[in-house]
């Protein structure tokens, strides 16, 4: 049985991920996560323990990295600081765990010369206009605007360089914005959600028109067990399921979804450097690999996941309060 060992498993995707893998494959799992306010143990709850085993540790703590990966068949790194306003308030802990946490972990697999797979976004790329007809592509030059974006963006070029420099046989994938379960309500869609939820108002970024490409989280996760198995080492694969949508059309949908009138929101200060529009060309993950998102539409897998937050309240509740006293500060 191959052992995966997926950091950043307790994380939004990284758990989603494991779930996935425990449905859909015969694989066992080691999640080495450092638990960081983003990471929540609740979201591997009801794992078969004889598969998954969470380890709580740093992804630059070397020593450890180099037992778990000597140990396993294949990494898949999720983990990271992850969210774009918590990078303006404070850059630091970006530096640290995206930077210095992925070439701890590229130096490991070096070591003992292992699969990895590098989880990425597409905002590495930057921004599009709204009326620009084209799509992020694996072509399109690295401008990331944020250090979120930025670091992510060093972590990918450290990837290409441990490929091309030291034989590590790796792929990356660049995804445009997930929803779905478990995902923390610091991000967009959770937030509106359990705003609603808790009787306050959702809250719009600037004049709402910045557009988002939405995936289902388990479509992002087929996608990346996809080229796993079948991706060539040294490639970069873009994952993405056409479905571009304005922040004012998502929470208006919420908004409808909860039986709400559609302009029940708040318009709030703008984010700094705020990204206008991604978009994803995901056609060579189709044409060479044969992967095709399966999520039905984007109101059926929004209706879902209002439906998760709705069950799932002891997940998220200790966290709203916290967080929205973060956003208030900055008038958001
Ligand atoms: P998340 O913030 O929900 O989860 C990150 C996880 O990493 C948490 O469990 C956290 O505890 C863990 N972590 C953070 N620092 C760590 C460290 N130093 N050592 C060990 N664990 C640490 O993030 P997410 O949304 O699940 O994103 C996962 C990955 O997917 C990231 O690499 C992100 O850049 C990428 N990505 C996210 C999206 C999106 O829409 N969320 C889209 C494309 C790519
Ligand atoms: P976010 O979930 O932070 O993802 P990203 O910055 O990685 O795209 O935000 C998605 C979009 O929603 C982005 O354009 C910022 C906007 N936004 C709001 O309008 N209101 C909010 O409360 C938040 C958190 C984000």
């Amino acid at each position: 049985m191959e052992t995966v060992l997926v950091t950043g498993g307790a994380g939004f995707i990284g758990a989603n991920f494991v779930r996935w893998l425990m449905a859909n494959t015969m694989t066992r799992v080691k999640v080495l996560d450092k638990l960081t306010y983003a990471g929540n143990r609740g979201s591997l709850e009801g794992l078969p323990a004889d598969r998954v085993e969470l380890v709580v540790g740093d992804i630059c703590d070397a020593g450890l990295v180099d037992t778990l990966v000597a140990a396993c068949d294949v990494v898949v790194h999720f983990a990271a600081e992850s969210h774009n306003d918590n990078s303006l308030r404070d850059p630091s802990p970006f530096i640290t765990t995206n930077l210095v946490g992925t070439y701890t972990l590229l130096q490991a697999v070096r070591t003992h010369d292992k699969r990895y797979h590098h989880i990425s976004t597409d905002e590495v790329y930057g921004d599009l206009d709204l009326d620009d007809p084209a799509k992020f592509t694996e072509h399109t030059p690295y401008n990331p605007s944020s250090p979120y974006s930025s670091t992510k963006a060093g972590s990918d070029l450290l990837v290409r360089a441990w490929v091309r420099s030291f034989g590590v046989r790796a792929t990356i994938s660049n995804c445009s914005n997930n929803y779905g379960p478990y995902q923390h309500i610091e991000k967009f869609i959770p937030r509106q959600i359990t705003n609603v939820l808790t009787g306050r108002r959702p809250k719009l970024y600037g004049t709402g028109e910045n557009v988002r490409d939405w995936i289902h989280v388990d479509d992002h996760n087929a996608a990346v067990w996809t080229i796993i198995q079948k991706g060539q080492i040294g490639q970069t694969y873009l994952i993405g399921a056409d479905g571009e949508k304005s922040n004012r059309e998502v929470i208006e949908e919420i908004l409808r979804l909860l039986g709400q009138p559609d302009d029940a929101y708040d318009m709030v200060a703008d984010r700094p450097g705020h990204d206008l529009r991604y978009a994803i060309d995901s056609t060579k993950l189709r044409t060479e690999l044969g992967w095709r998102p399966t999520y039905p539409s984007f109101a059926e897998g929004l209706a879902a996941t209002i439906g998760w937050y709705e069950a799932h309240e002891s997940w998220w509740a200790d966290a709203k309060q916290a967080t929205e006293a973060a956003y208030a500060k900055q008038g958001q």
